[in-house]
């Protein structure tokens, strides 16, 4: 999605701001632009469609851009096509305005600024927005035309604005976009996310939804909706920026998931009291939990894997009836939602839109809400009743590998925690789930990661096909769709997930002669039931690859498939979160053997801050 960087200080605006601009990359974009003054004051803005190289290009040929202040944007394409004069910033000679969001009124709110005499050169939402901002701006109150245009915005927007008449001056506003002021020394900046502002500071602020900032090199202050001045807490980012940065690995994805071991350690052992779970310090009483009739998982894509997961274990373990759903159908549905439900949330970014708006709705219904976020201070944490970080670190590449293991690895742990508090689980039994979890669970992930050379060998022969197929039952049925899904994202190879006892209800009419097939094997109780539906597709000529963990029954599965990968010594308890890394890896070594861009696949974006 879209990204902004601000900067006002005695450093080279321009470099400054285009640091910021490659620090958010990984987020998605097809194009960049930035806003600056020149040295004589008057305000300027370049702007190029493609990679931020294109636009750096464009300014090495710029006289004047010698600034000491300026706005910077990559922009996602929603309304417009990604073109050059589609990108931000957007305004006119008096300002200058970049957006995150979408301006759900831009129609309306352009046809009434035409007839003040207007003229509109892009295709965009955003220009809406900054040529109404310049019309209630231009008596020269810039917070009382800020806060009137606001008012007649409908929609979710982070913005980042300059006036030509002010330089060294910075204006920032949101609603349901997020938006930080990075706080330096003798500088200030604001940005979209931390990962751009790392280079200068740990130190910023959280815009809330209805604030308006003003920002100058040595002084940042905040109004809220009423223009009345509001206090915003100073956070500081728990990341730095080598965490950042790719570390020797050729990709960001492949160095996520070489981090995967720490992160479970990292995740979990503040949770985690004389061996046993304990999350009673992060806000969530045993009384409460006693007192939960059913736990409603709700989140998107990888996150919504690691729901179903999470669900899986709440069942299983705790005997909680639990269910995981999809943000965007959820909030839509006019779900019944009971008060004594629990709603948890689960989000790396905390900013995914479909995410915020069904942590709204069960508040609203009165449910108790538990955010699980990768990201400090984000809307999904700060808006939950309760919060449990996940410690991964930025999450950089597009595809989620590290924040899926720790979901997982958390919402696991949670569930003995619930299953101890509900009396299902024996104090001997959560300890040795916390054993397999903070000591097998990192050895094993580290274990496949040393045989990534195995895996680039079944690579070899997937990234030939365009069609695949991942069976497994139970919980290897949803680490099947995590593994297709990561396969789909970033090798562009299609692939089907089916609950394995499932594929002979229709779909194994698909299975021909040396279709790949990857069967997930990691529980022997259904071991034989799994080996029966392996036979099913080797029948059909498929190329079956097995993964698998323990010994019990494991020769078969060596036998009949053309590569086997098992794990025998990973426990069962962990077993589909550690062979998700063996998944990762088989989808990064596709996704490189067909030269994809790994790190940023086509048409999507890392944090999804549109519905
Ligand atoms: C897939 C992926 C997405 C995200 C989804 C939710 O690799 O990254 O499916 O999991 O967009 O994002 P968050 O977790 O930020 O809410």
């Amino acid at each position: 999605m879209c990204g902004i960087i601000g900067y006002t200080g005695p450093k080279k605006a321009d470099t400054v701001i285009l640091g910021g601009l490659h620090a958010l990359e990984y987020r998605g974009y097809d194009s960049a632009g930035i806003a600056f003054f020149e040295k004589g004051g008057a305000l300027r803005s370049v702007k190029s469609a493609g990679k931020i190289a294109c636009l750096e290009n464009k300014l090495a040929s710029e006289e004047n851009v010698n600034t000491r202040c300026g706005i910077g944007h990559t922009r996602w394409a929603t309304h417009g096509a990604p073109t050059d004069v589609n990108s931000h910033p957007h305004g006119n000679e008096r300002l200058m305005l970049v957006h995150n969001g979408i301006i759900e009124n831009s129609r309306e709110l352009k046809l009434e600024l035409e007839k003040q005499g207007y003229v509109f050169k892009s295709d965009t939402d955003t220009e809406a927005a900054a040529l109404l901002i310049d019309a209630c701006t231009r008596d020269g109150d810039r917070l009382a035309g800020i806060l009137k245009a606001i008012k007649k915005i409908r929609g979710s927007y982070a913005f980042g604005i300059l006036f030509a008449d002010t330089p060294g001056e910075i204006w920032a506003a949101r609603q349901d976009s997020p938006l930080i002021v990075g706080l330096g020394e003798n500088e200030n900046l604001i940005a979209s996310d931390v990962t751009a502002i790392l280079a200068y500071t740990r130190r910023y602020l959280a815009l809330e939804n209805g604030d308006v900032a003003k920002i100058t090199r040595d002084t940042v202050t905040v109004y809220g909706a009423d223009g009345a001045e509001v206090k915003r807490e100073p956070q500081t980012a728990l990341w730095d920026l080598a965490a950042a940065m790719r570390g020797g690995h050729a990709h960001f994805m492949h160095k996520e998931i070489y981090e995967e071991p720490d992160a479970v350690k990292k995740t979990l052992f503040p949770r985690i009291a004389d061996g046993i779970p304990d999350f009673t310090p992060e806000g969530l009483s045993p009384d409460r939990i006693k007192a939960v009739r059913s736990v409603r998982i709700v989140a998107c894509g990888t996150a919504y894997h690691a729901g179903l997961t999470g669900a899986a274990v709440l069942e299983r373990v705790a005997g909680v009836r639990a269910s995981a759903e999809i943000a965007s159908e959820f909030r839509y549905r006019n779900p019944v939602i009971e008060a004594d439900e629990l709603v948890i949330l689960i989000s790396q970014s905390g900013e995914t839109a479909d995410t915020i708006a069904a942590l709204r709705l069960a508040k609203a219904a009165g449910a108790f809400t538990l955010g699980i976020v990768n990201t400090v201070g984000s809307t999904v944490a700060r808006e939950s009743d309760a919060v449990l970080y996940t410690y991964a670190g930025p999450e950089i590449a597009v595809a989620s590998t590290k924040a899926y293991t720790v979901q997982t690895a958390l919402m696991t742990l949670f569930g003995v925690w619930t299953g101890l508090i509900r009396n299902t689980v024996s104090e001997d039994v959560a300890r040795k789930y916390v054993s397999d979890l903070t000591v097998a669970l990192p050895a094993e992930i580290k274990k496949i990661i040393a045989r990534e050379k195995e895996l680039k060998s079944i690579a070899a022969d997937i990234a030939e096909k365009d069609d695949m197929f991942f069976i497994g039952r139970l919980f290897d049925a949803t680490l099947a769709a995590e593994a297709s899904l990561k396969l789909k994202e970033i090798s562009y190879i299609h692939s089907e997930a089916y609950a394995a006892g499932e594929l002979k209800h229709g779909t194994i009419s698909l299975i021909e002669p040396g279709t790949p097939v990857v069967a997930l094997s990691s529980e022997a109780g259904i071991r034989e039931k799994m080996v029966g539906n392996m036979k099913e597709v080797v029948a059909r000529g498929a190329n079956l690859f097995v993964f698998a963990a323990g010994k019990e029954g494991t020769t078969e599965l060596r036998e009949m498939s053309k590569i086997a990968f098992v794990c025998p010594d990973c426990p069962e308890t962990v077993a589909p979160i550690a062979l998700a890394t063996a998944m990762q890896l088989l989808a990064y070594q596709v996704s490189l053997a067909r030269g994809c861009d790994v790190d940023q696949p086509r048409n999507l974006a890392k944090s999804v801050t549109v519905e």
